[in-house]
């Protein structure tokens, strides 16, 4: 190759390079000439058989046109990468989110059912899952020898204390360190022995209500009980009271609600505070008088979110959890 086929040459590879447009096209000119066996090098090792008179110019050419074809390569490969990653993205595609939990069913019935009570003055108070045998199940006038004792027959630790079978020993606590008016409800986990099935489960959680004040009436709980029912399900429903029995309610009632799709569905336990449970935390019950309530909340959830099974609630599938 003579001086001039090498000057043509290098005019013709730099405007190539400079026109490329595509990654392949500027790939395409750095290894044909650039690359270990291309051109540029192939060429350089022939200097020695060009002209005398030539060889300086020849070499300082072919020098500029390798740096500049380097430069011009590097420059193009950087601005084109660029853009093809800016043209793979396609901004019709569905965006990619972040999958983010949500609320359990059972935390979204707790939270509703105590903001309707925290709305008519009612605070939310706590109470441990291991409890006294004594908060348990004496206080609430239920001693050693009442058979709703076997009933509810639940699970006892090796010092005496148990796992509650119910949320009522949080009356007890709370009448133990408060004063009288009183007006909270609370949630919480219970266990009782049970055989697992698609309506039980030995592990469950309740919500519990007591207001104690002076001349407490059975209307006070009537209107209470049917401001939450109207709350929860709607101003059209109607509320049911049945006598019941209760060792810590006195009378004591069962409560159904009327729900538009399923019927009458049993909701909670009720009833007026019993004297005796008043004489154990020493309250006179002269002086004051109240009502108390409890009712399951898994009981509820199925009702209002359709759940067919009881221990879809425990499982923690992805699957169900999704839907709430
Ligand atoms: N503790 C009762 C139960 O578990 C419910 C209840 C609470 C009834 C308060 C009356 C008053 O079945």
């Amino acid at each position: 190759m003579n001086l001039s086929d090498l000057q043509i040459l290098k005019k013709e590879v730099l405007e190539k390079a400079n026109n490329a447009t595509t990654l392949d096209g500027i790939n395409e000119i750095q290894i044909s000439y650039l690359s270990k066996k291309g051109e540029i090098p192939k060429i350089m090792t022939k200097i020695k058989n060009v002209e005398d008179q030539d060889r300086a110019v020849f070499g300082q050419t072919i020098n500029s046109f390798k740096n500049e074809l380097i430069k011009i390569v590097n420059f193009k490969l950087e601005l084109l990468s660029k853009n093809e990653k800016v043209q793979t993205f396609d901004l019709t595609q569905p965006g990619q989110w972040n999958k983010i939990g949500s609320s359990h069913p059972i935390t979204m019935i707790t939270n509703e059912i105590c903001s309707i009570f925290q709305k008519i003055g009612f605070t939310v108070a706590d109470g441990p899952n291991i409890e006294t045998i004594w908060n348990n199940f004496d206080a609430l006038n239920t001693p050693e020898d009442h058979p709703s004792r076997d009933k509810q027959d639940t699970f006892y630790l090796e010092n005496g204390d148990l796992l509650r079978c119910h949320t009522s020993p949080v009356q007890i606590r709370y009448m133990k360190s408060n004063k009288p008016p009183i007006r909270i409800i609370s949630p919480g986990r219970c266990y009782r022995r049970d055989t697992p099935d698609s309506t039980h489960s030995a592990n469950f959680h309740q919500i519990e209500g007591l207001f104690v004040d002076q001349n407490v009436t059975l209307a006070d709980l009537k209107g209470t009980i049917s401001y939450f029912a109207k709350e929860l399900l709607g101003k059209s429903v109607k509320t049911r009271f049945r006598p019941h029995f209760f060792p810590f309610t006195e009378p004591s009632f069962e409560v159904d609600f009327m729900h538009p799709t399923a019927g009458w569905i049993e909701v909670l336990g009720a009833g007026l505070v019993h004297p005796n449970v008043f004489k154990n935390i020493d309250y006179d019950s002269d002086k004051v008088s109240g009502f108390a309530f409890g009712m399951g909340i898994e009981r509820i959830a199925m009702i209002l979110y359709n759940i067919k099974d009881i221990r879809d609630l425990y499982e923690n599938d992805q699957r169900f959890l999704r839907q709430f």
